[in-house]
């Protein structure tokens, strides 16, 4: 009989030893009166990997600027992938919890629309899925902008030297990904990047596995 059990690869959320919670503060008057060369407005994804790569550079200096905590007290719920996605930080404090407005091809009905209120922003309260496109698919974007400078910055293979750059992959063990026909391109993934990914196995998942096959593979 198959496993009910399937391979997913999943990111843990950066919990990297140079991680910016380390030096995080709530007293505001620790940036009051100070200057930055660069302030980033928001500790989110984005935010953080700006804040982090800028960072890389020891003659500028950066500061970062959260509504949210921290999210150390709730760090299992943030960097353990399998609580991340079934015990995750949805409607509670660390939620925007926004709506929509009403929206008339959903029966004028207006939708949940969560954001994350914590250092990490919505990839902190969401569940923590590690997935690429495919080669064409960046191809394509590089394509779309006719030759602008800089388009090549968005095709394949800077995009995947980027892609790499962020990550620290650890293949799956090799008794597992005999019994599940994983297998995996060394090459292809990073080796020492802030976010941590891996073959997880969580029930039910069966139709995310099947859209991002490729991953598996990849
Ligand atoms: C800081 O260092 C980087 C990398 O060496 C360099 O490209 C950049 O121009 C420097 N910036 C300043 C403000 O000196």
């Amino acid at each position: 009989m198959a496993p009910m059990l399937l391979p997913l690869l999943l990111a843990a959320s950066a919990a990297h030893a140079s991680s910016p919670r380390k030096r995080s503060t709530t007293d505001p008057t620790q940036l009051s009166g100070k200057t930055f060369d660069f302030v980033v407005v928001g500790g989110g994804t984005a935010g953080l990997a700006l804040a982090g790569r800028l960072a890389e550079w020891t003659n500028i200096t950066v500061a970062v600027i959260e509504a949210g905590g921290d999210g150390t007290d709730v760090r299992d719920q943030i960097t353990v992938p399998g609580m991340s996605y079934l015990n995750g930080l949805t409607k509670t404090a660390y939620d925007w919890a926004y709506s929509t407005t009403p929206q008339p091809n959903a029966g004028g009905n207006p939708l949940s629309w969560p954001r994350g209120k914590v250092l990490g922003g919505s990839s902190a309260i969401n569940g923590g899925f590690w997935c690429r496109g495919s080669q064409p698919e960046y191809d394509a974007w590089n394509t779309l902008q006719n030759g602008a400078t800089g388009a090549e910055d968005w095709g394949w293979t800077r995009m995947q030297a980027s892609i790499k750059k962020a990550e620290t992959f650890t293949p799956m063990n090799d008794a597992d990904a005999a019994r599940f026909s994983v297998q995996h391109e060394s090459d292809a993934h990073g080796t020492d990047g802030a976010s941590f990914s891996s073959f997880q196995f969580v029930a039910g998942c069966r139709n995310v596995v099947r859209r991002n096959e490729y991953n598996l593979l990849g």
